[in-house]
């Protein structure tokens, strides 16, 4: 079972996130790192930033990137990654990897990412978000379980969900490269962090509902070392909240992440 962290804010699960993901980095013998855009990793973003560790050594491999928008764009993953990550951070930006969503090559995007996970020996700790629907990375509903990186065509909801970036609703692309579920299933630890009751339904769906294609994110159940961040109002629909608070707050000593 994933381990279900509920906090009071995603301040506190930036805090408990932040300690997570540096205590695997440091015992890596290849630091490696996944990260997510999105408005959800901000607060472990900015709780790492607070910690003023040297992660110059660290590689870091994004979940996705937009097709098509223009090099430099303020809203391509790349810039984003940039701005709310590298350099708060003090990442190397040589050694963070977003996929490739120029058109050109656009065919074999997906087969030269999965090559570069490879080569750095594979994902150590993955941060994840979960979209309204269910999505993680941009694999939407009915993405393969066993998907590896390629291009996918983005559903309305998840366009609509992130117009608040853009100029304009028309113009956030319809179609990305992302890892696959079978991509992140792959790396060595899961953290998902999940804020506020627009998540509730998605969060009670990928951590007690059936393993389904129709929630990516459900593929959580199917790995063997996950942790859960929510706050309350994304803990909301959980039937076993209880459970996991007393699972939490009993937790053994030695049973560190
Ligand atoms: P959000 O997006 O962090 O901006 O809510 C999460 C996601 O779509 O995966």
């Amino acid at each position: 079972m994933a381990e279900i962290v509920i906090v009071a804010d995603a301040e506190a699960a930036g805090d408990l996130a932040a300690d997570a993901v540096l205590r695997r980095l440091s015992r890596a013998t290849t630091p490696t790192w996944g990260v997510a855009t999105g408005s959800t990793p901000l607060s472990t973003y900015r709780a790492i930033a607070a910690r003023d560790h040297d992660l110059s050594g660290v590689r870091a491999f994004a979940l996705d990137e937009y097709v098509g928008l223009p090099a430099g764009h303020p809203e391509s993953y790349r810039a984003v990654l940039d701005r709310e990550l590298v350099h708060p951070l003090g990442l190397n930006t040589e050694k963070v990897h977003v996929p490739d969503g120029s058109h050109e090559g656009l065919e074999s995007a997906g087969e030269r990412y999965e090559r570069e996970i490879a080569d750095a020996g594979g994902i150590e700790v993955q941060i994840l978000g979960i979209g309204t629907d269910g999505h993680v990375g941009f694999n939407e509903p009915g993405s393969s379980l066993a998907s590896r990186t390629r291009v996918k065509t983005l559903t309305e909801q998840t366009r609509q969900d992130n117009a608040r970036f853009f100029d304009s609703p028309d113009d956030v692309p319809r179609h990305c490269v992302t890892q696959g579920l079978g991509t992140i299933s792959r790396a060595r630890h899961l953290i998902l962090l999940a804020f506020g009751e627009g998540k509730a339904a998605a969060i009670a769906a990928a951590v007690e509902g059936p393993v389904t294609a129709a929630v990516p994110g459900s593929i959580i159940q199917l790995h063997p070392s996950v942790t859960v961040f929510v706050d309350e109002a994304a803990a909301s629909r959980l039937a076993h909240a209880d459970y996991y608070r007393h699972a939490y707050e009993n937790k053994p000593r030695w049973q560190v992440l």
